[in-house]
């Protein structure tokens, strides 16, 4: 039987494809981690390795203004004055080639000897498609997708890559925000609590359910809600990015949603805001540079929703008939992709509960 070829990207080097799909993942959950936290950038990791695979620095993206990913992981080289090691550079989301409030990433990697760029995704931004991959290329360097490692991992890094770049996508190609639903039900198939409850879902549907608002940059719900659970939507169950403000959209035509509900929104360091219509809401929040809206509301406003198309991915937690079984957890897709099973979107961190 013939021996199996290396993978030509492979061919100067002493490590296999297992550590490039580790780095892979590795930079993804660094990423996802910072999900919730960069808008209106996208959240972004990076980790580079040396010649052995082993790793030299890691880093993610923090928040607006501050370094990139690659910036961030060469600084750190630098300052352990390790930047020689840098052999292969592992990033979730194609380097920009652009100056904004930082320098080009693609400029800053070929400050480094990487001789492999290995890219979670294609930047999105329709400002230079490609660009960051030609001047890579360009400069010699080899440069990979996470869809192209040889690995059986593979597919799932680039999805994992790929969705949680979604909602940059949505900002920059259609100026609006990537909008979740989160819905929980009971048994019988009603979003309504039993009476004298706010909640009905498991304790860990409702870690899930903190975690989804801490990715998201905004809070929409409805006036219904408001006045039947006086809900807080502040980030409990998990910890929350720091210095994070999150709006918190209000549908409230009636204005029935009282003053002193506002004030102690702006005490729990969420900033109220309130609409008449959703495509308002929307056009607002997208302005704003919000990145991704988690609704969370009652029947009437989900429907509403649901029926004027403006929704990416319902998360829904439904209770089981057989008391004390978990929740059973499921995603649906607007655009009927078919999305990651509950479970493999935990495993790639697509839900990242920590
Ligand atoms: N299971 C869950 O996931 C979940 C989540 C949240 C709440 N709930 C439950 O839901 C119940 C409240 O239900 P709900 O349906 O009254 O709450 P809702 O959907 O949060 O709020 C409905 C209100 O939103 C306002 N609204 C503004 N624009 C709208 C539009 N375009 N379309 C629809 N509504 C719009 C309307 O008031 P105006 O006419 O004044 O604008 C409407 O009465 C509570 O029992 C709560 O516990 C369940």
């Amino acid at each position: 039987m013939a021996r199996r070829q290396p993978a030509p990207y492979l061919a100067q080097v002493r490590y296999s494809i297992d550590r490039l799909a580790t780095a892979a993942r590795l930079a993804l959950d660094l990423a996802w981690a910072k999900a919730g936290a960069t808008a209106p950038n996208p959240a972004v990791g990076c980790v580079l390795l040396d010649a052995a695979g082993d790793i030299v620095a890691m880093a993610a993206h923090e928040r607006a203004g501050t370094a990139h990913a690659e910036a961030a992981a060469i600084a750190l080289c630098r300052a352990k004055g390790e930047i020689d090691r840098v052999h292969a550079a592992v990033v979730t989301l194609e380097p920009c080639s652009h100056t904004g409030r930082t320098p080009p990433c693609v400029d800053e990697l070929l400050t480094t000897g990487a001789k492999i760029i290995l890219i979670g995704a294609p930047d999105p931004h329709p400002r230079a498609p490609g660009r960051g991959f030609e001047r890579l290329k360009a400069a010699g360097r080899r440069v990979l997708l996470f869809s192209d490692l040889e690995h059986k991992e593979a597919h799932d890094l680039a999805r994992s890559a790929a969705r949680l770049i979604e909602p940059f996508a949505c900002a920059v190609t259609q100026a609006r925000p990537f909008v979740t639903i989160k819905t929980a039900l009971t048994a019988d198939g009603s979003m309504i609590p039993p009476p004298g409850q706010k909640t009905f879902t498991s304790d860990i549907s409702l870690i899930h359910a903190h975690t989804l608002r801490r990715r998201a940059d905004a809070i929409l719900t409805g006036s219904g809600s408001i006045l039947a659970d006086d809900p807080s939507f502040t980030v409990r169950k998990v910890p929350d990015h720091a210095r994070k403000q999150r709006l918190l959209a209000i549908l409230d035509r009636r204005h029935r949603v009282p003053e002193a509900y506002f004030e102690r929104a702006r005490e729990h360091g969420l900033q109220p805001l309130r609409y008449n219509s959703l495509e308002a809401a929307m056009d607002d929040l997208g302005a704003r540079g919000v990145l991704e809206v988690l609704v969370e509301a009652g029947p009437t406003l989900r429907r509403a929703v649901i029926t004027q198309g403006l929704w990416d991915e319902e998360i829904i937690f439904q209770q089981e008939k057989t008391a004390g079984a978990p929740d059973h957890m499921h995603i649906v897709r607007r655009d009927g992709t078919i999305p990651f099973s509950y479970e493999s979107a935990l495993s790639l961190d697509l839900l990242p509960c920590r």
